[in-house]
């Protein structure tokens, strides 16, 4: 396994691979490595011969300097568990050669719509930040395809228009959540929860599946049952930061039409912010 930090270097063996007729499979990451981002890798090796994952901590997509100060940096234990697991080129390249001429002097990639509602109006700019890396990424690496997490649910939505907007010719793979097994979704921020707060953090996913099976049919107003599951989460010990049940295609209110719910719950446990989120059939 090759760890990459200069671009150039990076270009130059991409240049290699796509010569032998390899396709390549991208996981772009941010780093501090678990079982999630390891199925991820396992997905992409199914697509292609060539795996190349990227780890950067973007400082674009942060809209506070605490969380991004915060992050967890484990860079030898992650090249660690990517050369087990069999990854070509592990991507680890510098802020300054990402961004040279700083965030703002910098070519934006933005998505209308979907980058705007619910986590992107909580976090400004955050989805501004995912597509711009994204995009910058896949053009380093020019992947044929690339994973992303099904946890990160608006995110994939804001990534797959973006490949659609601008015809990248990359597909974009979608991996299911990958859990505890007390159900709590698998994340670098989980690193960062205390002991005490690793007892509760499992009640995120618990009041989310018990919204998912309390969903009525033909549901458009789900006020009440979000109001219950807010006191239930903060009783537990949370600070409820979001929860949203909307139509997975639009991201909009459910209406009589939706065939699907996406409940997206988000709250913080001390510091830490966890995110989950569960598709639901309606059955109308
Ligand atoms: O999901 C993440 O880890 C990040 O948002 C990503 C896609 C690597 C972009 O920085």
């Amino acid at each position: 396994m090759q760890v990459i930090e200069d671009p150039k270097l990076l270009r130059s063996e991409i240049k290699k691979l796509k010569q032998q007729g390899e396709l390549i499979s991208f996981i772009p990451t941010m780093g501090n490595l678990h079982q999630g981002h390891l199925t991820l890798v396992k997905e992409g090796q199914l697509h292609a011969k060539i795996t190349i994952v990227s780890i950067f901590v973007n400082p674009m997509q942060f809209n506070n300097a605490q969380d991004l100060a915060n992050y967890p940096k484990t860079l030898a234990e992650d090249c660690a568990q990517l050369k087990e697991a069999g990854v070509d080129i592990v991507f680890t390249p510098t802020p300054e050669v990402i961004y040279p001429n700083g965030l703002n002097a910098q070519t934006f990639v933005e998505v209308p719509g979907i980058s705007d509602s619910l986590e992107g109006e909580l976090r400004p700019g955050h989805f501004r930040g995912v597509s711009t890396i994204v995009t910058k990424l896949f053009n380093l690496v020019q992947p044929d395809f690339a994973c992303f997490g099904k946890k990160d649910f608006q995110q994939l939505a804001v990534i797959k228009q973006m490949v659609l907007d601008l015809a990248m010719p990359i597909k974009i793979i979608p991996v299911e959540t990958v859990r505890e097994n007390s159900g709590l979704a698998m994340s670098s921020r989980n690193s960062k929860l205390s002991e005490a707060e690793k007892l509760i953090a499992p009640k995120i996913a618990e009041v989310m599946n018990n919204i998912g099976q309390n969903l009525p049919t033909n549901s458009e107003n789900c006020e009440q049952l979000i109001k219950d599951a807010q006191q239930t989460l903060n009783n537990s010990g949370f600070k409820t930061d979001e929860i949203h049940i909307v139509d997975p295609l639009t991201f909009a209110p459910l209406h009589k039409a939706s065939k699907q719910a996406v409940i997206l719950m988000a709250a913080f446990l001390g510091n830490t912010r966890l995110i989950d989120n569960l598709v639901v059939n309606l059955h109308q």
